[in-house]
């Protein structure tokens, strides 16, 4: 227990997997119709992975879940290789055989989507290399509401990894800091050497917007991290 979190440090990236779809496992057991955020981006794959694993092997059933997208780039089409939502389709909808989505296109539309949820159950969140949560780049104090924003260079440096030759686009959608820290359990997945510092600080200074991930201490928060971001 670090300042509030459950701290579950792994080895390396793939037990960090099976851990973290343990952890998700058990929650959909007890509620099979959780409402969850998907954060995409690198470090959550091997775990989607994972319970795509179990689900095929016939060990897990996620039919019932409602997959809530975090975030998503401003200005790119479902069938540009940059949507954060087709990314969220192939890796944990499909594969997890998931029939209910809510997509986030107007902040509007989004919010009360979640308030027919109820609420949203369990937020699956990667950690950015300047401590934003999905889109919320720091400064994001902790009622910063669903909205567009311009991303921060280094969100835009980080982001370059994922798209090749393709820039970045600029702005962004993200679900809000109230909406993710109102989800009533909070998993924060953290992989590799180049997020130690952050993630050190993110559990130990603040709590503060100007690092949106050291809110997450007021929240039921697990985090799942391998040894090369923690030791
Ligand atoms: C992705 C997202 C981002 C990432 C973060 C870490 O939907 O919301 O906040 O979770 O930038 O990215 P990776 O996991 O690629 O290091």
């Amino acid at each position: 227990m670090v300042s509030g979190a459950e701290l579950n440090i792994q080895p390396d990236s793939q037990a960090l997997a099976t851990a973290a779809a343990d952890f998700i496992a058990e929650q959909v057991r007890a509620n099979p119709d959780l409402s969850i955020l998907v954060a995409t981006g690198n470090t959550p794959m091997p775990t989607y992975a994972e319970l795509a694993r179990r689900v095929r092997a016939g060990e897990l059933e996620m039919n019932r879940v409602v997959a809530v997208q975090l975030d998503e780039y401003l200005g790119v089409a479902e069938d540009d290789p940059r949507s954060l939502w087709s990314w969220m389709l192939r890796s944990f909808v499909e594969p997890l055989g998931i029939r209910r989505t809510v997509k986030l296109e107007d902040p509007r539309t989004f919010e009360a989507a979640i308030a027919a949820l109820g609420g949203l159950d369990l937020a699956i969140l990667g950690l950015g290399p300047n401590g934003h949560l999905g889109f919320n780049e720091p400064p994001s104090p902790a009622d910063a509401p669903t909205r567009v924003l311009e991303l921060t260079p280094e969100s835009l440096a980080s982001n370059a990894a994922y798209w090749g030759e393709l820039p970045v686009p600029r702005q962004a959608i993200t679900a809000g800091m109230d909406i993710i820290l109102a989800a009533r359990k909070t998993l924060l997945l953290v992989s590799g050497a180049h997020k130690r510092a952050v993630l050190r600080s993110a559990l130990e200074d603040g709590p503060t917007p100007d690092l949106p991930a050291s809110l997450l201490r007021r929240t039921p928060l697990t985090v799942v991290a391998d040894e090369a971001a923690w030791v």
